[in-house]
């Protein structure tokens, strides 16, 4: 089984072929470079570039791969969540090559493409628990195969990645912010500062991070002389310092919710062996340490995707549509993406990718 999987939800335009051995046959990632003046994506920038490169990365794709569209089985493609006009050049992309080619059609949703990314690489049998952190989402869930999530809890308001881009874009460190922050961090004193571990001692495995973030904006203004963001002026140590600090409190954040989150996931499911970390924020090497550390703590085994397929990319697409078109589950033409699109909704609408083949 041979599957093209395409991601366009947000800034990457990326196209990768696996197949049901767990081989990456090719893969391409464009990560888009128009938003860096802006210090953040432009929806409608981001939707013209994927239109103008989706077709030369398919076929780049393909080539690298020494494969035809003729020896595809399937194409999937991020359905949603995301930015609709870039959701829509890949779907409509995908639907075509299938209509063309009478093959099958799987919209994923690309929180399912993180979710199952890690069963590509390491040998995770379904139950196990995941921290799902990226710059738009921060959930954790119990994961029991393609499409059966339970949510244990999530974000009540910033997503952790989009946390580590607002400080990074206070501190005028550009973005994305996550891997900016990591890389300083590491000369910085996590001590230094004080700041809030929200909804810490809370029952509840839900998250929250935009008091961490305001916290730090106070941390930042009083280095200005004016009290005003913009203008502060901060020793290049104290930049290391808030650096690590920050990293320290979402790292607390995590494992504070995780380790209520480990409890109930082994009373739901004593079988269960991994706590996995996936989603742009699984890149960050310290955070990854601090997980691994209670998940042992805890008789659980820790994986995460390799630091490069933490990221956007379309090989977690090209998986999931295995995992999918293994279970028969493939999408009709008509299927339309969606912009919101929660992962554990079981309603048969949200699941409009869950049609028998
Ligand atoms: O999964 P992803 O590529 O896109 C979304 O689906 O949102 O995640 C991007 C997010 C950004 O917020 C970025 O700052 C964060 O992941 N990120 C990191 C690191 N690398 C990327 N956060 C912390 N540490 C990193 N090393
Ligand atoms: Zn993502």
């Amino acid at each position: 089984m041979i599957i093209l999987g395409i991601e366009s939800s947000c800034d990457e335009t990326a196209a990768s072929i696996v197949n049901d051995k767990k081989e990456i046959l090719a893969q391409t990632i464009l990560s888009q470079q128009e938003h860096i003046e802006f210090g953040g994506v432009v929806p409608e920038i981001a939707a013209r570039s994927h239109l103008e490169y989706i077709d030369g990365i398919i076929s780049d794709t393909l080539k690298k791969a020494n494969l035809t569209f003729d020896d595809l089985d399937a194409v999937a493609a991020a359905a949603g969540p995301g930015l609709i006009g870039g959701v829509v050049v890949g779907v409509m992309t995908a639907k075509a090559i299938c209509l063309a080619k009478n093959i099958p059609f799987i919209a994923v949703n690309h929180l399912e493409g993180h979710a199952l990314m890690p069963r590509l690489i390491d040998n995770i049998k379904y139950p196990y628990l995941l921290l799902l952190a990226s710059g738009g989402h921060c959930q954790i869930l119990e994961v029991s195969g393609p499409d059966n999530y339970k949510r244990l809890g999530t974000t009540i308001d910033d997503a952790a990645g989009e946390a580590f881009d607002k400080t990074a874009k206070m501190l005028n460190l550009g973005y994305p912010g996550g891997p900016k922050i990591e890389k300083l961090a590491l000369n910085g004193d996590e001590n230094r500062f004080t700041l809030p571990r929200p909804l810490k001692g809370k029952d509840g495995c839900n998250l929250s991070f935009s008091g961490l973030k305001t916290a730090t904006r106070h941390i930042i203004e009083s280095y200005a002389p004016d009290g005003k963001i913009n203008n502060a002026q901060i020793p290049e140590q104290d930049l290391y310092d808030i650096c690590a600090s920050f990293q320290l409190a979402i790292s607390d954040c995590f494992t504070n919710k995780l380790s209520l989150a480990i409890k109930e996931f082994k009373s739901n499911h004593p079988q269960g062996e991994h706590l996995v970390i996936s989603g742009g924020v699984a890149a960050n090497k310290y955070i990854r340490e601090k997980l691994e550390t209670l998940a042992n703590k805890n008789g659980l085994k820790f994986a995460a995707p390799p630091i490069k397929l933490c990221t956007d990319n379309g090989t977690m697409i090209a998986w999931a549509g295995i995992e999918r078109l293994q279970k028969g589950l493939t999408s009709p033409l008509d299927f339309k993406p969606k912009p919101r699109w929660p992962l554990d909704d079981t309603t048969p609408q949200a699941r409009g990718a869950g049609v028998k083949a």
